[in-house]
């Protein structure tokens, strides 16, 4: 990392230190962020001042901790004077506990309080147990606050202060340092999309055999609540009808859950009416039981070895029936022939571009953190790298803007 970086310069950091036993590469952070440029204060939990004093910290940023809500720093309301001050939060280590405070809007004691008064970015960097790390509700914590558009520079695997070797050790005092310059020089997101009203699909639907067994697909719905939650930062109004997922509703977004291919057809068209555009990411099951039982099938005597199929309807095309000037952009998962098929997909269903990604490839399949994808119009091809979901998220909404434009 260069020493004084010039978009660091000056820059505010608050350094959230919580009660982990890393907290002493706390002390690095700051100075490593100091070194680049920037000016950093310092808030610590009572916990975290178990492992180091506060004078240590007062001595490097030669500011007072704040870590008593009533008292420390001496100004009229600490935490709210230290909260407006900074431009960036970074929280290391984060504890699980405090991810907990963060996730459920507790404020306690001075670090969480000053965290919830926050309006700038936040980057987190946990530091835990594997145990604890890994343990669901920690997980579900994590995915709140990244849905809300906290940052995280996750923890890797080694062995940890406990004993016990996995997941979570916190990152290198580098790449923490890094991350938080990168989000310093990111400028905030283009409001180019403010007005639009855009409806998105997104999961996989659940078609149900009998009440207790359906017939699904591999969809996490990852990519269309990046796209929602993309549009949402860029200023749209977004309608997230979304089939079953684990993911987090994303902030700004108003999310219609369904669950099969019939309810997202209705809540899709009851939306559209209502849109500017449209981004179909859903993986729609194309046939659904003809007749489901309303009782639990038994396998000795009741044919669950044939169940007879309907095709669903299309709602990409049904959408695209109905378009009079809206822009509809649809999805194209495909294993082989991804351009041919893409482009048959555009044609047949009239959409004004479809987004084809090869899911036979680990690096855009269902599921992953990264598509690479290539944007098919009438026009012609466009293929794209692979990127990380936010920045395919861009891609396709770039396609939405330019076409609203050219209406
Ligand atoms: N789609 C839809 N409703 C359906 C099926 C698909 O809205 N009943 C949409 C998807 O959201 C996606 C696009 O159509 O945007 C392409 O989906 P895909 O399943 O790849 O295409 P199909 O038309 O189902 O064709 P095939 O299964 O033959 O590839």
């Amino acid at each position: 990392m260069a020493a004084n970086e010039p978009q660091a310069r000056g820059k505010k950091v608050l350094l959230a230190v919580c009660g982990g036993i890393a907290a002493y590469k706390a002390c690095e952070v700051l100075r490593a962020l100091q070194k680049a440029g920037c000016e950093v204060r310092a808030c610590m939990t009572a916990s975290a001042e178990r492992f180091v004093g506060a004078p240590t910290f007062e001595a490097l940023t030669r500011s007072a901790v704040c870590d008593d809500l009533f008292g420390n720093p001496e100004t009229a309301i600490p935490h709210i004077d230290y909260a407006e001050w900074a431009d960036l939060a970074l929280v290391v280590p984060a504890t699980a506990n405090v991810m907990a405070k963060m996730a459920a809007g507790i404020a306690d004691d001075s670090l969480t309080a000053t965290l919830l008064a926050c309006s700038c970015p936040v980057l987190v960097a946990p530091g835990m147990n594997v145990h604890m790390w890994r343990n669901p509700a920690t997980q579900a914590n994590v995915r709140t606050l990244q849905a809300r558009g906290a940052r995280f520079v996750l923890p890797v695997e080694g062995r940890l202060a406990c004993g016990d070797v996995g997941e979570g050790k916190l990152a290198d005092v580098e790449e923490i340092a890094a991350a938080a310059l990168a989000l310093l020089a990111e400028k905030a997101p283009e409001q180019d999309l403010v007005a639009t009203r855009l409806l998105v699909t997104a999961g996989p639907t659940h078609e149900a055999i009998d009440p207790v067994r359906y017939i699904a697909n591999s969809s996490t719905g990852k990519m269309g609540y990046a796209i929602a939650a993309a549009a949402a930062r860029r200023g749209a109004e977004v309608t997230l009808v979304s089939g079953p997922t684990s993911l987090p509703c994303p902030e700004g977004v108003r999310r219609v859950d369904v669950v099969s291919a019939a309810q997202m057809h209705d809540a899709a068209l009851a939306a559209f009416s209502a849109s500017d555009a449209a981004v179909c990411t859903a993986a729609v099951a194309d046939y659904t039981p003809a007749r489901p039982a309303d009782h639990k099938l038994k396998k000795a005597h009741e044919h669950l070895d044939r169940i007879e199929l309907v095709e669903t309807a299309d709602i990409l095309a049904d959408l695209c029936a109905r378009k009079d000037g809206r822009v509809v952009v649809g999805f194209a998962a495909e294993t082989n022939d991804l351009i041919p098929n893409a482009q048959a997909k555009l044609r047949k269903k009239g959409a004004d571009a479809i987004i084809a990604n090869d899911v036979s490839r680990a690096d855009s399949t269902f599921g992953s953190d990264t598509n690479r994808v290539a944007v098919v119009r009438a026009d012609g091809v466009d293929q794209r790298e692979t990127l990380p979901l936010a920045d395919v998220a861009d891609i396709v909404l770039d396609v939405v803007r330019d076409r609203l434009r050219r209406r």
